[in-house]
This record gives structure tokens, C-alpha cells and sequence, in this order.
């Protein structure tokens, strides 16, 4: 899925290049990562990845998704980033971080809207929102994450 990406979606996923394959630490670290992650797939095929991963910070939490590109806009990123978010209350995050570039618009009108409180600083080219933890609207529309296992499919795109 990674592969299939365009450059522009890559570097707002990643900020930086990620090689193609990429990296097998990467992969590692989107697979295990200190939180959970989660892939969507399709007959078999992944099109979809969410994670959190504890980051600096009192109980923070850092989101992130990526999805294939032809299943963008669809609706499948909120519904990832709401299992991921709802897992991550459940494992007693208070705040989510969220790291965008300046650039991304969709998923900074996104953010500002599910996460309306969230403060954000600019490091660069980059916008860190920090917001209390707490499920988007979505969330009423998703699967519970409750019993699926780390790294495990939990969302199936028909
Ligand atoms: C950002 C990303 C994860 C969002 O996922 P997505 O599945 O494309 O987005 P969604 O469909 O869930 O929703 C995004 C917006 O599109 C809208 N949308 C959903 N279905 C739509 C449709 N059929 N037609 C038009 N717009 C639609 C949603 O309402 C939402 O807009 P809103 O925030 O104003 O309500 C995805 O575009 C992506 O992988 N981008 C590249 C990597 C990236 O930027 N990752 C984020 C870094 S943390």
C-alpha cells in the first residue's frame, strides 16, 4: 500500500522519504508500534493504516492514518483514526498529538473540526495540535476495538 502512494501523500504521512520498499524499520514501527495499530483491508489487501503511539507529554497520545489512495475521501480515514482514538482512551490517554504539514489541508480541516480545542504550535513546516482525548462523532458509526489483537485487522471495506 505504501508503494502504491503518491509522493505528495507520502510526505504528509512520513514528512521525509521513505524509501520504496520502504524502510523495514518503518514498517516495524508502524506494525509495533508503543500503542496500537490497525490496518483496513480489502479482499486481502491492506488500504488502510491508524496508529497511536505514546509521546511526550502527560498520557499524550500521537494519531496518524494513512490510506490507500483510491479509497481517500471515503470516509475510511476518520473511521481508522476514531478506532485508534477510542483505543487510546481505553489505555488511559487524556491528550492526542496530532504532527501535520503546514500543506495538508484535508487533514487539518479535519483535526479542527473533530478536535476544535486543540492548541497548535508550528515547528517549520510542520503543526503539532495537542487536544484533550476524546472520540470524534464518527466514532458512533464504528466497530469497538475492544477485543481485536495489536496490529490486527479490525476494519473490513466491502
Ligand atoms: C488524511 C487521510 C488519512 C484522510 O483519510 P480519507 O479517508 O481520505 O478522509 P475521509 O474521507 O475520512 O474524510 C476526510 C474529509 O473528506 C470528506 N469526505 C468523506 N467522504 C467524501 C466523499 N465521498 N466526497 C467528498 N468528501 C468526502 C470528509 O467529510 C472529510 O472532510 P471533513 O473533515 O471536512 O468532514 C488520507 O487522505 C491520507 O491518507 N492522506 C495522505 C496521508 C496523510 O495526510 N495522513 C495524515 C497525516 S497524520
Amino acid at each position: 500500500m505504501l508503494s502504491g502512494l503518491t509522493d505528495l501523500s507520502r510526505y504528509f504521512r512520513f514528512q521525509t522519504a521513505i524509501g520504496t520498499p520502504p524502510r523495514p524499520a518503518l514498517l516495524l514501527r508502524m506494525l509495533c508500534p508503543t500503542g496500537t495499530a490497525f490496518v483496513a483491508t480489502r479482499d486481502q489487501t491492506i488500504v488502510g493504516h491508524a496508529m497511536w503511539a505514546w509521546a511526550p507529554g502527560e498520557s499524550t497520545a500521537e494519531l496518524a492514518a494513512v490510506i490507500a489512495e483510491d479509497d481517500q475521501r471515503r470516509g475510511l480515514g476518520i473511521r481508522m483514526l476514531s478506532i485508534a482514538a477510542a483505543d487510546a482512551i481505553a489505555a488511559g490517554a487524556t491528550h492526542f498529538l496530532f504532527v501535520v504539514s503546514a500543506a495538508n489541508e484535508r487533514t487539518l480541516r479535519m483535526i479542527r473540526r473533530r478536535w476544535p480545542t486543540a492548541t497548535v504550535e508550528r515547528d517549520g513546516a510542520l503543526l503539532t495540535f495537542t487536544a484533550p482525548a476524546r472520540l470524534p462523532e464518527e466514532r458512533l458509526h464504528v466497530v469497538s476495538p475492544r477485543g481485536a489483537t495489536r496490529s490486527s485487522a479490525v476494519a473490513r471495506v466491502p
